[in-house]
């Protein structure tokens, strides 16, 4: 049996070998092995690619050179400055970073900004401001629409597409027939404000607010 008696490591001498081990392959381990040739430059796969972008947000030409694995909902918040537009799931769940791009509501957190290139896109910033609010944000005021408001400005872009879907005549999955105009009701605005999440349970209000905008009864 072999002796290990006369090696002099301590323990806290094995902790660090095996931490320096785990991050750097070109450290000699304490044993006496040969040192492992470290790589001259990271993996091709690993380094950004950038590419110029140019989107029209918000009737303004906006030039962009992005890593092309930004998101839409990146380019606004975090290239634009635009944090109307929030990060709620960040997985395509909760509809709080819906924006309208060329006149239909993307959730801009499951798609690439490069995607986009040359497409016009409106936030909320863009549909009006508190000294000229658009007919929409208005009614949810009215209407108390929400509460914490972390979801309202999905929840806004979102209800003024889906009026313009309504208008178009476009069926949704409770449209009682696909050759017949869908009709206005609280059925249709429901379903398809349904990918609009609201932890405060703001669902009521946000209904009559956009039924009417719709020019409903609320
Ligand atoms: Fe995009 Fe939730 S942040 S859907
Ligand atoms: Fe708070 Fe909708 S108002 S999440």
């Amino acid at each position: 049996m072999d002796d290990f008696s006369d090696i002099k490591i301590s323990r806290r001498d094995l902790l660090i070998a095996g931490a320096i081990s785990a991050t750097a392959s070109a450290v000699p381990s304490l044993a006496g092995a040969q040192p492992v040739p470290q790589s001259a430059s990271p993996a091709p796969a690993m380094a950004p690619v950038m590419a110029k972008t140019s989107l029209r947000v918000n009737g303004q030409v906006r030039s962009l050179e992005l890593d092309t694995r930004t998101t839409l909902l990146d380019a606004l918040r975090e290239h634009l400055q635009l944090t109307g537009t929030k990060k709620g799931c960040d997985h395509g769940q909760c509809g709080a970073c819906t924006v309208i791009v060329d006149g239909r509501r993307i959730n801009s957190c499951l798609t690439l900004a490069v995607m986009h290139d040359g497409a016009s896109v409106t936030t909320i910033e863009g549909l009006g401001n508190p000294g000229k609010m658009h007919p929409m944000q208005a009614a949810f005021v009215k209407h108390d629409g929400y509460q914490c408001g972390y979801c309202t400005p999905g929840q806004i872009c979102s209800a003024v597409a889906v009026l313009d879907e309504i208008r178009q005549g476009i069926p949704s999955h409770v449209t009682a027939s696909l050759t017949e105009k869908p009709l206005l009701s609280a059925e249709e605005i429901r379903e398809r404000m349904s990918g609009n999440i609201c932890r405060c349970g703001a669902y009521s209000n946000i209904i009559d607010a956009i039924t009417e905008v719709a020019g409903g009864k609320a």
